[in-house]
């Protein structure tokens, strides 16, 4: 498998991704109030071996040390998630210094490393207070999420150009609320549809306030978008595909390039939205990048009984799959990036995640020799240079993840990291996937050199 690097640009970005409940830890320290995960994951049959984030990697100290993990491999960005409830705790009202101070330290300690810090303001830790208040259904949540994206961007601004709102708003919108497997773990229609409105609301109203804040921003959004296969070519199984695609893929980036909430899937939910005269201007404020979150394609049967979308996911058979059980289908990135420029017109384009959970062990001469993590970023790494050989603006690609970290309901058994984490002694091991990213990159660099 061969990569086409010189269908990269030569300032591409090798970034490597993680966010701040899954690595931090610290959670009652320097005046950090709970969030959601907190209150989800200590919820006794939420978590798979009941784990939770108190500590995780313990990044909030030793964030130093993954910095010189960053240089280790050579990579150029890093892209990490502000924890609201440590800037803001009671999710409205008073800053939290010493909060904002973390993030302050960490990003002049990456530009001082050489590294292009992406930032993320929403990674699913809502504050408590606001969840007590009504969380993502009520209105008020998404104003109040502006004002806590215009302190951050105000403070960090001057330094961090590279600015998304959410990650993966599907996650806390479907999953949070309508699968109950995330948190807050609701399974109400009306509250997930309401919520997915809300949230993308607060994309438009944070948009706008990065901007007025640091005005050489660029400003975007990170969706997890899959591909979807119908299972079957009956009829009923090709429209439960298309709703499946609605759900998934158009419900999300439809509303943000000024194309409303797709028709068939509001009449699908059939929940009215909260809508307000110019909300739709606002979700719709152009963008200067998109990202996409890409792990598997999904194949798909109609479920008439089944709540909305009313799909059953069918599991297919001789299939290479991830640890997660997840189908490895490398084809679906490229078919995604050239989704997003052809249908959508994307200007810029990132892969903000990417990337494979295996079980791992380190051996007893320290090294952690992980081949199908390494066949999985070689393979998806080379759909997506074959998309920006057809033309997909992509501008950089950040690997999920840098740690091995809290994968939300799975806990600490699934390993992402490009670095392994023993969680006993907080000892980081590059894995051979580590390896192989910093090769990759090296040899990226050579032939951008070669072509200059
Ligand atoms: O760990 C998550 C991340 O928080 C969001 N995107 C998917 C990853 C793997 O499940």
């Amino acid at each position: 498998m061969t990569i086409d690097f010189a269908a990269l640009p030569q300032d591409f970005l090798w970034g490597t991704a993680t966010s701040a409940y899954q690595i931090e830890g610290a959670v009652a320290e320097d005046g950090r109030a709970p969030s959601i995960w907190d209150t989800f994951s200590h919820t006794p049959g939420k978590i798979d071996g009941n784990d939770n984030g108190d500590v995780a990697c313990d990044h909030y100290h030793r964030w130093r040390e993954d910095i010189a993990l960053m240089r280790r491999l050579g990579t150029n960005a890093y892209r990490l998630s502000i924890a609201w409830p440590r800037v803001v705790p009671g999710g409205d009202g008073p800053v939290n210094a010493k909060g904002l101070a973390f993030y302050d330290e960490l990003v002049d300690g990456l530009l001082e490393a050489g590294i292009t810090p992406s930032v993320t303001l929403y990674h699913w830790d809502l504050p408590q207070a606001l969840q007590d208040r009504g969380g993502w259904p009520e209105r008020e949540t998404a104003e109040h999420f502006a004002a806590y994206a215009s302190v951050v961007a105000e403070r960090l601004g001057d330094r961090v150009t590279h600015w998304a709102t959410l990650n993966e708003p599907l996650c806390s919108a479907w999953i949070g609320h309508l699968e109950g497997k995330m948190a807050p773990g609701w399974t109400d229609l009306t509250a997930a549809v309401r919520a997915s409105y809300h949230l993308l609301l607060a994309h438009g109203l944070g948009a706008q306030v990065i901007r007025a804040a640091a005005p050489n921003a660029e400003v975007g959004i990170v969706n997890n978008l899959s591909t979807i296969h119908a299972a079957t070519d009956r009829p009923e199984d090709e429209a439960a595909a298309r709703r499946m695609d609605g759900h998934t893929n158009r419900w999300w980036l439809d509303p943000v390039h000024g194309r409303g909430f797709p028709a068939d899937m509001r009449e699908h939910y059939g929940v009215e939205l909260p809508e307000k005269p110019g909300d739709m201007e606002t979700i719709a404020a152009p963008l200067d990048w998109l990202g996409l979150n890409y792990y598997f394609p999904q194949t798909v049967a109609d479920d008439p009984t089944g709540p909305a979308p009313r799909v059953r996911t069918v599991r297919r058979l001789g299939v290479p799959r991830t640890g997660m059980d997840w189908e490895i289908d490398a084809s679906g990135i490229e078919t995604l990036l050239l989704r997003l420029t052809e249908d959508y017109g994307a200007r810029k384009l990132y892969v903000t995640e990417n990337g494979s959970a295996f079980p791992d062990t380190v051996r007893p001469d320290g090294t952690v020799d992980d081949p199908e993590r390494q066949d999985y970023l070689v393979g998806h790494l080379a759909a997506c240079a074959s998309a920006a050989r057809k033309g997909a603006p992509l501008a950089g690609y950040f690997a999920w993840s840098l740690l091995d970290n809290f994968e939300w309901a799975y806990g600490y058994d699934k390993r992402f990291g490009l670095v392994h984490v023993d969680y006993k002694t907080q000892v980081r091991t590059i894995k051979g996937t580590g390896h192989r990213y910093a090769d990759i990159v090296r040899a990226h660099r050579s032939s951008a050199r070669r072509a200059a």
